[in-house]
């Protein structure tokens, strides 16, 4: 069948443009692959000459196609595929206890002040989320529920939220019940909560390098060491390294987050959760896997966690709704395999319940099926804002500046070249009104001084173009 012998209401040549760049996209044509020339693709289309250039130009614009003088029109590598990656810090370090970070107030403030472009916000724009429906679905919760905020929904949580959350478990290659899950408040919360049933202060914890600072803050606030495992870019925590430190410092718990790593980007490979599930169940080290992220992967079905892999009840499995349906709800939970009544008995004591009403609404949004058909949205528009931040820091960064390439989630971590300090970038950056995160809370150790994490999840316009503009110039001048 011609490329063309469908009617639809798309121009002729963009329909033949679309067609090539899904063989672009297949594989079928590869970076460096001459297309046919204008008058042999206008014959196998059976269109003018001018509709075959419209179709060449269509796909030049979008970086698919670039045309070379005197010889014709090639596939180019993909303009995403061109930027390096940061680099893996291979250097290994010792257990140590876990400074307070007085940044981090400071930081936080930074981040929440309105008047500031929100590149060191954690979460998306607000308009990513569904607020309408979930505010209608609040309207009929109150009106179903009047005496909804006269109890205490004590722990594990609203059945019916446990329930909702098993039953997706099911996508996640998992099988953990209701009664395995515990209803906390937000992700940190689950994190927490699980730290203190797997180990006690003075233990050993290990982490990714980089981490998510909170779960740093969380190993100070536990008087828990924490050590750093020397984490691949993407490929993750060196799981041979891990081996070894469990051996020698008797490592009670390690933390990972092999999902839309924040701040990496990574989804790592099956086989690596099944390598990590069986290496830490051998050992019987409890695994606390954040997978906050793991829905927002971009492409392919909903990745497996570690959990998927766990035969012995060791992997604490912690998310939340927090970047998906709304951080202000603070719902989030885990499942806890074997520590699960221990979960359950420290929420109890810690904070007593999660909040009711926002349970029984995640729940409601839940079997609405409105979650699923939200995730979609979601994820495409995060990967399409995540890859014009990235197309803008390559333009605008100083060369050899290095950009990750997320698999999912909102993050990007940025290595820029050495000479650059990121905490002297960010104290710029604020005085233009620009917020940004310094590699430097994402690690105890002083590491990644020349690194930023930045959110994408913010609705991409010229505003977010010059605020990246603004600070490829302040690289330049904070340094000279
Ligand atoms: C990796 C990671 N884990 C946990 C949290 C905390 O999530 P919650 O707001 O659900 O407590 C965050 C929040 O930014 C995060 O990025």
């Amino acid at each position: 069948m011609s490329l063309t012998s469908r009617l639809v209401d798309t121009p002729l040549y963009v329909q033949i443009a679309q067609s090539l760049s899904r063989q672009v996209a297949d594989g079928a044509l590869r970076p460096g692959d001459r297309v046919p020339s204008l008058r042999q693709l206008s014959q196998q289309q059976r269109v003018s000459v001018t509709t075959a250039l419209q179709a060449y130009m269509w796909l030049e614009n979008r970086g698919y196609l670039e045309a070379r003088p005197q010889s014709g029109f090639y596939v180019r590598t993909p303009f995403a595929n061109l930027i390096a990656e940061p680099q893996f810090d291979a250097s290994k370090t010792r257990p140590i206890a876990v400074g307070r970070n007085p940044v981090l107030i400071e930081l936080n403030e930074a981040s929440n002040d309105a008047r500031n472009v929100p590149f060191g916000h954690g979460c998306a724009s607000a308009e990513l989320f569904p607020n309408r429906k979930l505010n209608l679905i609040l309207q009929h919760v109150v009106r179903q529920t009047p005496l909804h905020s006269a109890r205490y929904d004590l722990p594990p949580g609203v059945e019916s939220l446990r329930r909702q959350i098993a039953r997706r478990s099911l996508e996640m290659g998992c099988e953990f019940s209701a009664s395995e899950i515990v209803v906390t408040s937000g992700a940190l919360d689950a994190i927490n909560l699980s730290l203190r049933a797997v180990a006690k202060p003075g233990d050993v914890i290990a982490v990714e390098s980089p981490t998510y600072f909170g779960i740093l803050e969380s190993a100070a606030s536990l008087d828990m060491k924490v050590l750093e495992i020397p984490t691949h870019p993407q490929g993750g925590m060196d799981l041979d390294e891990l081996e070894r430190a469990i051996r020698k410092h008797r490592v009670k718990a390690c933390v990972v987050m092999t999902n839309c790593h924040n701040p990496l980007g990574y989804v790592l490979p099956d086989q690596y959760k099944r390598g990590l599930a069986e290496l830490t169940g051998r050992c019987g080290v409890p695994v606390i896997e954040d997978d906050l992220y793991g829905d927002l992967a971009f492409e392919g079905p909903r990745p497996h966690p570690v959990n998927a892999f766990d035969r012995r009840g060791l992997v604490l499995l912690c998310s939340s709704f927090s970047k998906i349906l709304s951080p202000g709800y603070r719902i989030g939970w885990v499942a806890a395999g074997r520590f699960c009544k221990e979960v359950e008995r420290l929420k109890l004591l810690t904070s007593v319940a999660a909040p009711s009403l926002t349970q029984l609404v995640v729940a409601e949004f839940l079997e609405s099926g409105g979650y699923t058909r939200h995730l979609k949205r979601q994820r495409s528009t995060l990967a399409e804002q995540v890859e014009f931040v990235r197309q803008a820091l390559a333009k605008y960064f100083p060369q050899g500046t290095r950009i990750s390439r997320p698999a999912g989630g909102y993050m990007l971590w940025v290595e820029m070249p050495p000479r650059i300090s990121a905490m002297k970038l960010y104290r710029a950056a604020l005085k233009e009104h620009i917020s940004i995160l310094p590699g430097t809370i994402f690690s105890a150790t002083g590491r990644f001084k020349n690194h930023i994490r930045l959110n994408c999840g913010v609705t991409w316009s010229d505003l977010h173009d010059r605020a990246l503009s603004t600070l490829g110039h302040l690289c330049e001048r904070i340094h000279a």
